[in-house]
């Protein structure tokens, strides 16, 4: 009864959206809203910032905020809410995609004048791929920006969404006058004031209401009712089990900056974001009402404090309830473990807890025993799915450049793989070592770990790779898998589960290679 009842009011969502939609700002209104911080700029951007420092060393600081910023949690109206942490910097992909399996709904923020950009297809993409429920909140009303409609169809053709909108704007720009909430039908006005109350927004429950000439001016009054008009007879109406199947996005128009139309979005979404869903693992779906607890990692932090060898891996619970000091098992070493000092997380600081619940994040201080993926359970032996690794971008041959700290490296670049930093394939042939990595960037930044973390050196060599390919032979014994492995054997590597890999040096002989094996199936990531 209690553990249900805890289920209910929990919601774990991610922002996602490209670099400076305004992610972060609405981030800091929503936590103003939750009385988690009492001022603006309390919320650290975890953006790259470009300029003042070499890229590696901003990216060091991008981590260190990204500990303090990993999970926000605040209460809001007795609904308990974590905010999972999503970085927007594209070398950073990977680490977001992981978040997104920890995450029951998302909001997706995009720029009013910017419309769809490149990092939110990309990520709204994956989150279609997931089933994820998602919110969009158009942001920066109180700029000049594209025409409603036009930005609605943008989001539906590039995002593949089927949207309908619950509020709607009048007027925008220097003309922005406010927005007509269709979900509560009232009209919230604009003041420019971000300090502004709630009680400014004025109850319109029947559109043609001359009350809201009075308001907005004839001429916006008009308009409205014409896009109303419009918009409903365009767009289906919301449906609450449409859009938590992910079949329907609601949309909200608003300007975070000037906390306008953040109430409604997150009053909203309180009433419409699902609480933790089950979660399917290799042996069969999970309920989070079930009595015993299970949690997955999809973060590790390692190494904040060089002088101590702390990594906290960041566990999702899935089921029942996670208890201080029980024993708990690490379903991949097949492992009794237990954690004296769980971490839960607020919105500026964390605290050790006894006891958490379905939708929590909580952090567990791990010595090097964790991977991401990690399965934990009371005894059960299953592992939960829907981490893979995606083909890197970029590959290079990882060599070691201090013979004398051979066995700091080996442990270096262990550990900076178990917090997935970057990928290590072993060729076949020659067992080298080969780095692949979403970003060019991320090479330095090994690099310099390795160096101030593990006192080791490395250099890299260049290597002709276009993508990684998990290679899925229909039957290990036949003649054709025999073969591609003889041929190919140069270009065939190992992955950190052992998992064969085909590195394709370019996209025609990816092609010309699928067409001469077809009973071999190649795919881009590690889970098929
Ligand atoms: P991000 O986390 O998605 O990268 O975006 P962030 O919130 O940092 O916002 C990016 C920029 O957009 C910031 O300005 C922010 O103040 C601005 N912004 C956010 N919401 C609104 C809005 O509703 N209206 C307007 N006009 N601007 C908005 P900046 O100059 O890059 O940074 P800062 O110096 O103001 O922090």
């Amino acid at each position: 009864m209690k553990l249900k009842q805890e289920i209910n009011k929990r919601r774990t969502f991610g922002i996602v959206s490209h670099p400076d939609a305004g992610k972060t700002t609405l981030t800091e209104k929503l936590l103003l809203f939750g009385g988690a911080i009492q001022e603006a700029g309390a919320v650290k951007s975890n953006k790259i910032k470009k300029g003042a420092t070499s890229d590696f060393m901003e990216i060091e600081r991008q981590r260190g905020i990204s500990v303090a910023t990993s999970v926000l949690a605040f209460e809001y109206k007795d609904i308990k809410i974590n905010i999972l942490d999503t970085p927007g910097h594209k070398d950073f992909a990977e680490d977001t995609f992981r978040t997104l399996t920890a995450v029951d709904s998302v909001i997706v923020v995009v720029d009013v004048a910017k419309g769809v950009e490149e990092q939110t297809e990309k990520l709204v993409k994956v989150c279609r791929m997931r089933k994820i429920p998602i919110i969009v909140f158009i942001n920066k009303l109180d700029r000049e920006g594209k025409d409603a409609f036009d930005l609605l169809d943008e989001i539906e053709q590039k995002l593949g969404l089927s949207v309908t909108p619950l509020s709607f704007p009048i007027g925008m720009g220097y003309d922005f006058k406010g927005i007509y909430n269709i979900w509560e039908k009232n009209v919230n006005l604009f003041t420019g004031d971000p300090r502004k109350d709630i009680e400014e927004t004025v109850e319109i429950d029947e559109i043609e209401n001359p009350e809201l000439d009075e308001l907005i001016g004839e001429k916006h009054a008009e308009e409205l009712r014409d896009n109303l008009d419009l918009a409903l007879s365009v767009y289906p109406e919301f449906d609450i089990e449409e859009y938590r199947k992910a079949d329907l996005q609601p949309v909200f128009f608003g300007s975070a900056l000037n906390n306008f139309g953040v109430r409604e979005l997150l009053d909203c979404f309180i009433k419409i974001a699902p609480s933790p869903r089950p979660k399917e693992s290799d042996t069969r779906l999970v309920e989070p009402t079930e009595d015993k607890f299970s949690g997955f990692v999809f973060k590790i932090h390692a190494n904040m404090d060089p002088k101590h060898r702390d990594r906290l891996a960041f566990v999702k619970i899935v089921s029942g309830t996670f208890e201080r000091n029980k024993p708990y098992l690490h379903v991949r070493n097949q492992k009794k473990v237990k954690f004296s000092s769980p971490n839960a997380f607020f919105a500026e600081k964390k605290e050790i807890v006894d006891i958490s619940y379905p939708g929590d994040i909580v952090g567990l201080h791990d010595t090097g025993n964790f991977k991401i993926g990690d399965t934990l359970t009371e005894g059960e032996k299953m592992q939960y799915k829907g981490i893979p690794s995606f083909s890197p971008e970029h590959f290079r041959y990882i060599n070691n450049a201090d013979p004398m700290k051979s066995k700091q490296l080996e442990k270096g670049i262990d550990q900076l793989m178990d917090e997935g930093v970057a990928q290590l394939f072993k060729l076949e042939l020659n067992n080298r070592k080969v780095i692949g990595t979403v970003g060019a960037l991320q090479f330095e930044v090994i690099q310099y770990r390795l160096e101030h973390e593990y006192g080791a050196k490395c250099n890299y060599e260049n290597l002709n790779v276009y993508k990684a390919l998990w290679v899925e032979p229909s039957d290990e014994k036949n003649e054709e898998f025999k073969e591609f492995k003889r041929v190919k054997a140069k270009y065939l590597a190992k992955d950190k589960k052992n998992q064969l890999v085909f590195l394709a040096d370019s996209a025609f002989s990816l092609q010309m290679t699928q067409q001469k094996y077809p009973t071999i199936k190649f795919h881009l990531t590690s889970e098929f």
